[in-house]
């Protein structure tokens, strides 16, 4: 139970590596706030999280406005009375080069995977100085570093949230809050999959196709980057703060 009686914020909570981390913590005694446009969603997973045992409250709306982004800190610190782990899981993937993104491309990219982290970032750290084991957990990707082919967007998005994730890493170790961002190759998820929809493709065959390409032998399940997520917020990363962890199956990018 390595987070009992932890207070922890979680975005994106009704995507595929959302829900996985709802059910991790729930199962470690963890009492969530979840937040995801898809109010459904929400309501499913929470249900799921509360069938063992967690407490469990949500507040669906769109991170690309400020005062949802706001108002989850506010909302969480108000129902739990506390703050403890920050993980800004949510994330889209506009897909294009720089001539077929639009305005709109742009900005989406810009305002979830990047403008909502800074925005909740902002809110929750005054909530969580000096408390133990405070951390924030950002999810950038591997694409962010060594960007892949045609996605400028998503790519700029998710560098800059390894820049942010490494100066507050700096910047909140003082305030002993620790900061780290974990960047993931492909995950099987709903991202990936409706991306092969889009494209014609069956999802399960084109998965299956991908995991040729890794040398540990499949993309990663979303359960495989929760545990990796979890690692970073629990106090067995207790010395680690301003990383980018790479999370690829040995799987470089290419193309
Ligand atoms: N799937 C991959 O291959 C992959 C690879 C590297 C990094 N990532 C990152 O991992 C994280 C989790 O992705 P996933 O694969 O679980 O994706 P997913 O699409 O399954 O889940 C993303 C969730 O974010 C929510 N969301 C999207 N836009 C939102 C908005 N404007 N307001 C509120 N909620 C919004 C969606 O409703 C969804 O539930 C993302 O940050 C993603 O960029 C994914």
């Amino acid at each position: 139970m390595r987070f009992s009686e932890k207070v922890v914020v979680i975005t994106g909570a009704a995507g595929g590596v959302g829900q996985a981390l709802v059910l991790l913590f729930a199962g470690e005694g963890a009492k969530i706030f979840l937040s995801d446009r898809d109010e459904a969603g929400c309501e499913a997973i929470a249900a799921k999280a509360r069938n063992l045992g967690s407490e469990v409250e949500y507040l669906a709306g769109d991170l690309r406005n400020k005062e949802y982004c706001e108002a989850i800190v506010s909302t969480a610190v108000d129902r739990f009375g506390q703050l403890d782990i920050v993980l800004n899981n949510a994330g889209i993937i506009p897909r294009g080069t720089i001539e077929e993104t639009t305005d709109d491309m742009w900005f989406d990219a810009m305002g979830v995977n990047l403008n909502a982290v800074f925005y909740i970032c902002r809110a929750a750290i005054p909530h969580m100085k000096g408390r133990p084991g405070a951390a924030i957990v950002n999810t950038s990707s591997v694409w962010g570093v060594y960007p892949g082919p045609g996605h400028v967007a998503y790519c700029t998005s998710k560098g800059a949230v390894a820049a942010l994730s490494k100066n507050l890493g700096r910047d909140c170790a003082p305030l002993g809050i620790r900061v780290n961002a974990v960047c993931p190759h492909e995950i099987n998820t709903p991202m990936i999959r409706t991306g092969f929809e889009r494209r014609g493709l069956d999802p399960d065959k084109a998965v299956e196709e991908l995991n040729k390409s890794v040398p540990l032998g499949r993309i990663a399940e979303p359960e495989d980057i929760a545990d990796v997520i979890a690692f970073l917020a629990s106090n067995e990363a207790r010395y680690i703060a301003g990383e980018t962890l790479e999370v690829t199956g040995a799987k470089p990018v290419s193309g």
